[in-house]
């Protein structure tokens, strides 16, 4: 832009040029040479003179605006990056941080509620609990367990894989061979392997009232000497009889997993209805659970422990299943729903 005052068309060149060593480019617009033309216009005679001074002055701060805003643009990319998964932006200094909202405001998921009670009940019968994890490999999910590669088997676990081969678990029986292989020194010294593992599974799911792709399981693993399906029966029904506060009945029918060898469903009697049939049961009187079986030799061996001296058995089941049983919630995905009408009635 070119000024025809000359004082105008000097001061501009030199503010252009501070400008441009500015590291806060809004700020020429405060500088006093600036002011100083603002401060000129009111000396001058009143009219043509004055009017098209006070013009030309308010062209250049136009032009220092315009220049002040382009400017700043890549200055911005120096700023520091926001953290979009925090509650706020980290680089809000202290003091004028949003404050958090109150705990009250908050509850505890259904889900693990629940699970802490199941936990209870499990730590009271001796056994101690171990986190699954939300990211594993081919060997843990599949090789550990006795999937030969390229077994159909493997298809039941349909679940999500990134492009390294690493493994959302479909299945909490991911840490089978790690728990076994954590408490063998403990087997051999006599005391037996009783672990509790909870943890949350992800599968390839059409979803529907009763899938969805997210959901938690409860594995057992229990190996020592002499070890029998009695036991495994026994284990179920006692901690199912502590969760409902009633006698429930166990039934076991035959099933394939390649690593329990014999493999079962087990059901619980209704605690509803006591068999009679409910709209909790589907009126069948039995209410399907999970999978379990005795621990396949191969299994054992894989985790270094002795199968011709010790034998187990393992389960996993569904704590979301429990949980829309306990409270006859209709629909799996309300759990995953954040939805706090839900949410809130099991405050
Ligand atoms: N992992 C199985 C599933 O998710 C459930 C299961 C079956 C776990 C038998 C076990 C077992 O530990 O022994 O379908």
């Amino acid at each position: 832009m070119e000024y025809r005052n000359e004082e105008v068309a000097k001061a501009a060149e030199s503010l252009r040029r501070k400008l441009q060593s500015l590291e806060d480019k809004r700020a020429i617009l405060r500088d006093p040479a600036l002011a100083a033309l603002y401060d000129r216009i009111k000396t001058l005679p009143a009219g043509q003179v004055r009017a098209g001074f006070g013009q030309e002055v308010n062209a250049l701060k136009e032009e220092l605006l315009q220049l002040a805003a382009d400017g700043q643009r890549p200055a911005e990319t120096k700023l520091q990056p926001i953290d979009v998964t925090a509650p706020f932006d980290v680089n809000i200094a202290p003091p004028d941080r949003p404050k958090p909202l109150p705990a009250e405001n908050g509850t505890v998921h259904p889900l693990m509620t629940e699970l802490g009670e199941v936990l209870d009940i499990f730590y009271r019968m001796g056994f101690s609990a171990v986190d699954s994890r939300e990211i594993d490999d081919d060997y843990h999910m599949f090789t550990s367990l006795n999937f030969p590669p390229d077994h159909p088997a493997r298809d039941e676990y349909d679940t999500f894989v990134t492009d390294d081969g690493l493994i959302a678990p479909a299945h909490t029986s991911i840490m089978q061979n790690r728990v076994m292989k954590r408490y063998k020194k403990d087997l051999e010294a006599g005391k037996g392997i009783r672990v509790v593992i909870p943890g949350r599974v992800f599968r390839n799911e059409d979803l529907d009232a009763r899938h969805e792709h997210t959901f938690y399981q409860l594995e057992g693993v229990y190996v020592d000497e002499g070890i029998n399906a009695g036991n495994l029966v026994a284990t179920i029904r006692a901690w199912l009889s502590n969760y409902f506060g009633k006698e429930v009945k166990i039934k076991i029918q035959p099933f394939y997993f390649p690593f329990t060898e014999p493999s079962f469903e087990f059901a619980a009697s209704c605690p509803f209805c006591d068999e009679k049939g409910c709209n909790v049961c589907s009126y069948t009187g039995w209410i399907e659970l999970g999978g379990c079986g005795m621990i396949h030799p191969n299994v054992l061996k894989e985790a270094g422990i002795d199968a011709k001296k010790y034998s187990g058995f393992a389960w996993g089941f569904g704590i979301d299943r429990l949980v829309m049983l306990k409270y006859n919630i209709e629909d799996v995905r309300h759990f995953e729903s954040a939805n706090l009408k839900f949410l809130r009635q099991f405050k």
